[in-house]
């Protein structure tokens, strides 16, 4: 269908998580007319479930250089090391002006905030608010300052498409809305400059800490535009999130490495600490080598889980440092107070998605992204655990200095716009009907979970394949195509990325970061200390 409805702005932000928002909010400041569409409700993204925190060199003897080391550890040697440096330099300020924004972040007894270690960390600099709420207290605070300051926010908005001008510059997106009033059905807003922070696509797994919303839908659009998307293959599974069951489907809830960093063991059925030996940093070695740690003992043993163990805790200290995670184990019948946690890993972080240079800039002009949806190589093969709010503070902040530097020199766009044939009028690229998402997840979670090989990941590909004949065929030889609707796009949007996440994971034969081939179980630094980067031609999915 053609737009039905249209707004101008000169900013559209899509997504609302900490990245949108704060971009959101920049831009407003920055005199930008900007509007936020958003999926769900404004606090309804990935950001609100973050529990362990924000890294940040702000604690006493810490700097910024050692966050850095960290994080290139972390990251397996694929990090741009000048964006990891932008991000660690530029972090703690970020970090105080959230505080200004109106975040409450815990205080230590002795004044000064209360920081905490996860794994990869050589320090405690993980700030954190409610104890493990932090996510929720920063979406709280910013969704109250977009309303305070009277942004213009559409929610309940699917993002379908770029729209670009006749020079091949952003110009806006189309959107799907269902329940908003006037901006009800298929809209557009028409801005020259477009910012993509719609999050992550854990939903693209089985099981995954992710809420049903993390979609791929902005890594999806970007293909479809023809931007460059890098090192899909990098998708981090957490470690420790609890177990509820070898079938279980859907958002998982996650047992925050914040609990290791307060002293909680990793141990089997028999209470034998596995960690220990195996790194340096045992239960706090990076999230890639913990999970891969927690993956063979399970294989070793048969087992679909192993545990975590804080009983030691105590009661007033799982409840003043932990209330999220302890009401979450108590809903499913377990109390982490007088018996260890079961856990297993499940899909959390996509470290790869749209390329981006240090300002944001994806490769097509005028797209920008950040949050989790951008690649701009801070992540290399691994995130570093609690580097994902940090990020998506940090470049929502310089995309919106870009943005405001572009329109002082005059660069407003202004050329007509081509508004792309909607996704199910695409000859060869039919709607994918809402039921394939299940059938999808259990694919990829057999085909390209934590650990793959060339023959898993060339089923998954086959089986994908076969998903969008199926529903070409039905279109084609019957006329039946799914009914456009958030659940139809959802579906089709993740088979997009899915097929491009095998597609890189098959190439890279290598064992690096989070990506675990068990047939090729070293890495190689002379083959592939490099990043594989997907294009599709502009309009296709
Ligand atoms: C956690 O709290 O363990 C998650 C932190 C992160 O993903 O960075």
């Amino acid at each position: 269908p053609a737009p039905g409805w249209a707004l101008t702005a000169d900013v559209v932000v899509v997504g609302s998580g900490v990245a949108g928002l704060t971009a959101a909010l920049r831009c407003e400041a920055a005199g930008l007319d900007t509007v936020v569409v958003t999926k769900a409700r404004l606090d309804d993204g990935s950001t609100r479930w973050a529990q362990g925190g924000i890294a940040a060199a702000l604690g006493e003897g810490d700097t910024p250089e050692q966050h850095l080391d960290d994080t290139l550890v972390a990251g397996a040697g694929l990090c741009d090391e000048e964006a990891v440096r932008i991000l660690v330099t530029e972090g703690p300020d970020a970090v105080r002006r959230l505080i200004g924004t109106g975040a409450h972040f815990d205080e230590s007894e002795r004044g000064g905030l209360a920081l905490t270690r996860e794994g990869g960390h050589h320090r405690r600099r993980i700030a954190h608010a409610g104890g493990d709420a932090t996510g929720a207290e920063i979406s709280r605070a910013l969704v109250e300052a977009v309303r305070a300051r009277g942004l213009r926010t559409v929610e309940n908005a699917l993002v379908l498409d770029l729209l670009t001008d006749e020079e091949g510059r952003s110009a806006g997106v189309t959107l799907h809305v269902m329940g908003e009033g006037q901006h009800d059905g298929v809209g557009a807003v028409h801005a020259p400059a477009v910012v993509l922070a719609t999050g992550g696509m854990g939903q693209v797994f089985s099981a995954t800490t992710n809420p049903p919303v993390s979609t791929g839908d902005g890594v999806a659009l970007a293909l479809r535009a023809g931007a460059e998307v890098s090192d899909l293959e990098f998708v981090q599974f957490h470690p420790t999130v609890l177990f509820l069951g070898a079938g279980a489907e859907g958002q998982q809830p996650l047992v925050s490495e914040a609990v290791r960093g307060e002293g909680a063991h990793l141990v089997d059925a028999q209470g034998t600490r596995f960690m220990v030996g195996q790194h340096e940093l045992a239960e706090l070695a990076p999230r890639d080598i913990v999970a891969k740690g927690i993956t063979r003992r399970m294989r070793e043993q048969g087992a679909d889980h192993m545990y975590l163990d804080a009983r030691h805790f105590g009661a007033d200290m799982w409840e003043r440092r932990f209330p999220t995670i302890l009401a979450a184990c108590r809903a499913h019948g377990i109390d982490p107070v007088t018996e260890p946690v079961p856990v297993a890993p499940a899909a959390h972080y996509a470290s790869g998605g749209v390329r981006t240079d240090r300002h944001g800039r994806t490769t097509v002009p005028g797209l920008y992204a950040c949050g989790e949806v951008a690649c701009t190589g801070v992540h290399g093969a691994n995130r570093l655990a609690s580097n994902s709010l940090l990020e998506g503070l940090v470049y929502a902040e310089r995309i919106a200095a870009d943005i405001a530097a572009g329109r002082e020199a005059g660069d407003t766009g202004g050329l007509p716009v081509r508004v792309p044939a909607p996704v199910s009028a695409r000859p060869g690229h039919p709607l994918l009907p809402p039921e394939a998402r299940l059938t999808l997840q259990r694919i990829m979670t057999e085909g390209a979970g934590v650990l793959r090989s060339a023959a898993s990941l060339r089923t998954a590909a086959e089986r994908l394949e076969r998903l969008r004949t199926e529903a070409l065929t039905a279109f084609e030889e019957h006329g039946k195509t799914a009914e456009p609707g958030v659940d139809t796009w959802e579906a089709t949007n993740l088979l997009c990325v899915a097929r491009a996440l095998v597609a890189a994971a098959l190439l890279r034969e290598e064992t690096r970061g989070c990506h675990w081939r068990e047939d090729h179980a070293e890495r190689d630094d002379t083959a592939w200390r490099r990043h594989v980067v997907v294009t599709l031609t502009p309009g296709r999915t």
